[in-house]
């Protein structure tokens, strides 16, 4: 079994994009710049958009941090949404989800401009994701696949199992894996699943990512598959700094002991999807630059 390790492959990704912002910097005088919109303190939320900063300023990116109180109202928030959207010093609008129950996400997600949506939520690049176009691809399925050929698979022909359909993971990622050039045998595995086994033992690709811890054991897959686990769970943990330490949706010690392959939680997945959004905004300021 063998370890994805996402920190050295999103380190490696991460020195490339910074050559290409120097470059950009350079050729055209055009520094890339993203806000981050933070609604309210999320402790997991305030941990990803943190790192999503400090991710951007060592890329040579400008990172505009805006954060607002949980009681911020959906018209404030979409203001500034479309403030965002107008400012030629940002090329990249992303606000944190989940949002307070009293804001709409979808009508928030509508109101980014398709050109600034680094996250590839608006319904514009999902619908460009899926018919083949030219598009933001979503930041975690993205990072999905470099992860799974960055394990050495060809996932050419491959049967690929994803667990859960959430629009941010497991309905992307099905599409990408199923596209022609990643040419996988997709099924997609929800909590109306009947024998979630049956199917993962005939994997030779999972994707987990239901949100719930153990929803993957060893026993439930094939010898060499390889696993991608996209869950993070806090586990309450008086032995760390913290009280707490984070856990995937895998049982990690049994999966590993059957699986060809294993991304660890922490320091798998989440370093690539950060990755991609910087790669991604690059690409954002790179367009606008002309
Ligand atoms: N919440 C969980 N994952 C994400 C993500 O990739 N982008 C945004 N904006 N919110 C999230």
């Amino acid at each position: 079994m063998k370890t994805i390790d996402g920190k050295l492959l999103a380190a490696n990704l991460r020195a490339e994009i910074a050559g290409g912002v120097s470059r950009l910097k350079a050729e055209k005088g055009v520094v890339p710049g993203l806000a981050v919109i933070l609604v309210g303190d999320n402790p997991a939320s305030v941990s990803y958009v943190t790192a999503k900063e400090k991710a951007c300023r060592e890329a040579g990116m400008l990172s505009r941090e805006v954060r607002l109180g949980a009681e911020t109202t959906e018209p404030e928030l979409l203001d500034l949404v479309k403030a965002l959207n107008e400012d030629p010093a940002i090329h990249g609008v992303l606000v944190q989800l989940p949002l307070p129950k009293h804001i709409s996400e979808k009508a928030v997600i509508d109101a980014i401009a398709p050109e600034k949506d680094v996250d590839g939520f608006t319904p514009v690049n999902v619908g460009r994701m899926i018919i083949g176009d030219d598009c933001f691809l979503p930041c975690t399925p993205h990072g999905i696949i470099k992860l799974i050929e960055f394990a050495g698979m060809d996932i050419r022909g491959k049967h690929a199992v994803v667990i859960g359909r959430s629009n941010i993971v497991g309905k992307p990622v099905a599409a990408l894996l199923s596209r022609r050039e990643t040419n996988a045998t997709v099924t997609l595995c929800h909590t109306g699943t009947r024998d979630l086994a049956h199917f993962t033992r005939d994997a030779d690709i999972v994707v987990v990512a239901a949100g719930r811890p153990g929803t993957l054991t060893g026993d439930m897959l094939k010898p060499g598959a390889v696993v991608i686990d996209v869950g993070v769970n806090r586990i309450p943990d008086d032995s760390r700094p913290k009280g707490f330490r984070l856990v995937g949706d895998a049982d990690f010690e049994s999966c590993a002991a059957v699986a060809g392959a294993i991304t660890p939680v922490p320091g798998g997945v989440g370093p690539m999807t950060i990755t991609m959004l910087l790669w991604n905004t690059l690409q954002a300021a790179r367009r606008a630059a002309g």
